[in-house]
Parts: structure tokens; sequence; C-alpha cells
């Protein structure tokens, strides 16, 4: 077989082969197959697309091209669950503790920040003495016992899809939905859940701009989900505003411990009682309408507090912090960033705002970069509140003196002010199984 032949063949629009796809994966990860060749047939791809079928093959063979994890030891009760990104998403540190409290196992790995948005591993690192690396047994018997296990990503899980991820990224084939799917189901796979609940991201601060957009790419992914055995719900949720209030590692951590207290009740609570029936009710082949009532229950009952306790314990955090957030440190500077005049908030860049959040040292720029656990922003407009000309919009926190000019820009440079207030926008726009 020749990669040449595989290349051709695809830009002249038709469907590959199981044995081709497996051979250009195979030889991509072991590097007999150049770069050259592999941009080319993402390109081809990228004009020519894929069927199912050949999304589902380039799926698994991607997600066998390195290690995977063995969850059939909890049988229908492995859960997992996936965002593709946003700013103020805090979500899997409220799901993840409610549906472990509900019965499923949660064996996650999870990633950290890179430009506007904040990576899990990133927020609960904040909690002093939390361990984000650990063994593979002592894994799988926190997850046994405790219901739920998160750590950073480690050992070879998916190394095709790193290197296509990477060549994909600087030869204009990233947005690419048959590229896309493959990429993020051939990690789920590999992580072993049998139940799989995706929160697809829509709007300014996401991946994907318009509902069209993310539709198909939702659509595409629990297809190719099912097709390859495993239980499938995907929800579509407004990113053009910031989830919540709090924006920055420390800062989402204290939100979501309000809201895992009943304290709080806000859009961030509402996309977190849709991610987590979805994927209870799967779980525990319940209807959906019964998986609500169980989720709710969950948070006002204490449950889910007491199993998000139970796991940063488990994993080494100090647990005073959780019983009492205050303790988190401040940061030097406290800023407030004023209305510039009367008026609604009729957008907000959530895009533009997770930047202002990097720029005050709450994620990163480049990988190497440090962060500031602390730093952060908290909203106190959000899009359809009326404010008058010097009241407070949101606070800075940072350590950095000279950041908050810069950051105000920015911030500012991201709201739209109108006279009328505007059309509320769906928090969730669908739900796909
Ligand atoms: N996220 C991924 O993991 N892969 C893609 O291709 C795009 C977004």
């Amino acid at each position: 077989m020749r990669m040449y032949d595989i290349i051709e063949k695809k830009r002249n629009g038709y469907p590959l082969s199981e044995e081709e796809i497996r051979f250009f994966i195979q030889g991509y990860t072991d590097g007999t197959i150049p770069d050259y060749q592999a941009s080319a047939l993402c390109m081809a791809i990228y004009f020519r697309g894929m069927d199912d079928k050949e999304i589902s093959i380039l799926t698994d063979a991607m997600a066998h091209s390195g290690d995977t994890v063995d969850l059939s030891r909890f049988g229908n009760l492995s859960a997992d669950k996936h965002s593709t990104g946003g700013v103020g998403d805090k979500t899997s540190l409220i799901v993840i503790p409610v549906v472990a409290s509900l019965g499923a196992k949660l064996a996650k790995m999870s990633g950290r920040g890179l430009g506007h948005t904040g990576g899990t591993v990133d927020k609960l690192e904040s909690i002093p003495g939390y361990e984000t690396a650990m063994d593979g047994d002592t894994f799988m018997r926190q997850v046994e016992e405790v219901g739920l296990a998160i750590v950073g990503q480690s050992g070879n899980l998916t190394p095709a899809d790193k290197k296509l991820y990477a060549l994909r990224d600087v030869t204009a084939t990233v947005d690419s939905i048959p590229l896309i799917t493959s990429s993020i189901m051939s990690k789920k796979l590999a992580a072993g859940a049998h139940n799989i609940v995706l929160d697809v991201k829509v709007g300014s601060g996401a991946f994907m701009k318009t509902p069209q957009q993310a539709r198909e790419l939702a659509v595409k992914m629990v297809t190719i989900g099912k097709l390859c055995g495993r239980n499938m719900a995907a929800v579509l949720s407004n990113m053009d505003v910031p989830l919540g209030t709090h924006i920055g590692n420390a800062l989402e951590v204290k939100e979501a411990l309000g809201v895992l207290r009943g304290e709080i009740h806000n859009d961030l609570r509402e996309v977190c009682e849709v991610l987590a029936s979805n994927l209870i009710a799967m779980v525990l082949d319940i209807p959906l309408e019964d998986a609500e009532v169980r989720v709710k229950e969950a948070i006002d009952s204490g449950a889910a507090y007491q199993k998000m306790r139970e796991w940063i314990e488990a994993q080494g955090g100090d647990v005073r912090y959780i019983d009492d957030p205050s303790l988190f440190p401040n940061s030097k500077i406290c800023y407030q960033v004023l209305s510039p005049r009367d008026g609604y908030i009729e957008a907000m860049d959530a895009e533009a705002i997770g930047l202002a959040s990097v720029m005050l040292g709450a994620g990163r720029e480049r990988k190497e970069d440090p962060i500031d656990y602390a730093a952060g922003i908290v909203l106190c407009k959000k899009v359809g509140d009326y404010v008058r000309g010097g009241e407070r919009l949101c606070l800075f926190y940072t350590d950095r003196e000279n950041a908050p000019d810069s950051a105000e820009k920015k911030y500012l440079s991201a709201l739209t002010f109108g006279d009328e207030k505007p059309l509320e926008k769906p928090l969730i726009y669908e739900v796909i199984h």
C-alpha cells in the first residue's frame, strides 16, 4: 500500500477503506509516513470530507494508537464528560461529584488551560495539596472506593492525535468536522468510559461560533461514539457570555463550591444540571425526568458537596479550603472596572474576557507559563443587565501591578452597550442523543 495512492483517492473524493485508514494512522504514528504526506491527506479530508464509516474507523484507529484505559470492571457505571472549552467553564468540578454521588464511576483525565480557556487540572491545583499525578493502581482504587478521581493527562494515550493535532494546527486543517470528531472522540474512547456526555459550547468564547456549526459537530460526535459502542449525549450550551461569574482558578473552585452547597442558583448551575442529568440517565438507564430530580436532590441534600469533599481529601487536597473557601490566598490587587456609560450590556465577547484574565495572570499564553491561582475576574454585570456610568462592571484580582490597565482596555473592548434590553439567547440550545 502506498500513501501516495491514499492521498490521491481522497483528493478525488472517494471513501477510504478500513485498511487504508489504519495504514495511515499506524504509519504516521510510527514515523514511517512523513508530515508532508499526512498534511496532504488532512487537506484532502478537509475539502472532500469523510462518511460516518470512515470517521468511525479513523477514530478507532487513533484511539488504539497508544495505551487505552480499561474501565470494564465498572460495567455500565463508568462515565465521562468532555467540554469543547469555554471561559469560566468549571462544570467538571460540579458535574463529576454530582454524578459520582449518584453511583457513577469517573476515572477522568483532564487538561491544562491554554489561551483564553482554562483547564480543570489547573483549577484543582489551586487547592493546596491536591495531587494531579497518580500511579494507575492508586487511581483505579480511588475510583472504586470514592467514585471519582481527576488527574492530568499522562502515559501514551492517543499518540496519533497528539501528532496529527500539532500538524493540523500549522496546516490550516483544524476546522474540519471529520478531523475534530476523530480527534476528540479518539481521546474519549481511549479513556474507556461507557457513558459520555459532551458539552459543545457555542458562541464568541467557543471554538464553534454558531449553533449550526456546533450542532453539526455534536451530531457527528454522538453518531461516531455510538458506532464505536458508547452511550452518548451532547449538550449545546451558550458561550457568548462567560459561564457563571468567576474566571480564574481558585475563583472558579470557590464558585463551584457555592453551587455544590446550594448557595448559587445561576446559569452555571443550570448547565451543570443538564449535563449531569443526561449523564446519569445513561449510567443508571433511567428516564431523563427522573435523572433531573435525582441531580437536584444530590445538590440540595448536600450529597454532591460531601462527595467533592471526600474526593479532594482522597487526592491529598487540604479540605479546610473546601470547608472555608475564604482561606484561599487573595491577590495583592483588587481593581474595580467601572462602566464608561449608562445602558444595557448588549453583548460580551467571552474570548476577549478570557484573554483579559490571562493578562491578570490567571492563564497561560505559552504552554510553559506559570499560573497565578488567585488571579482572575469576578463579573458583576452580564448581558441583559442595565448599568449606570461609573457603576462597577467587574473586579480584577492580580499580583501584576501593571496588568489592570491593559486588561481593563481589553475587558471594555469586549462589551457592547445599547439603550434597549437585548433579546435573551438560550442557555441550552439543544440536547442531542
Ligand atoms: N479539540 C480537540 O481535542 N481536537 C480538535 O481537533 C479540536 C479541538
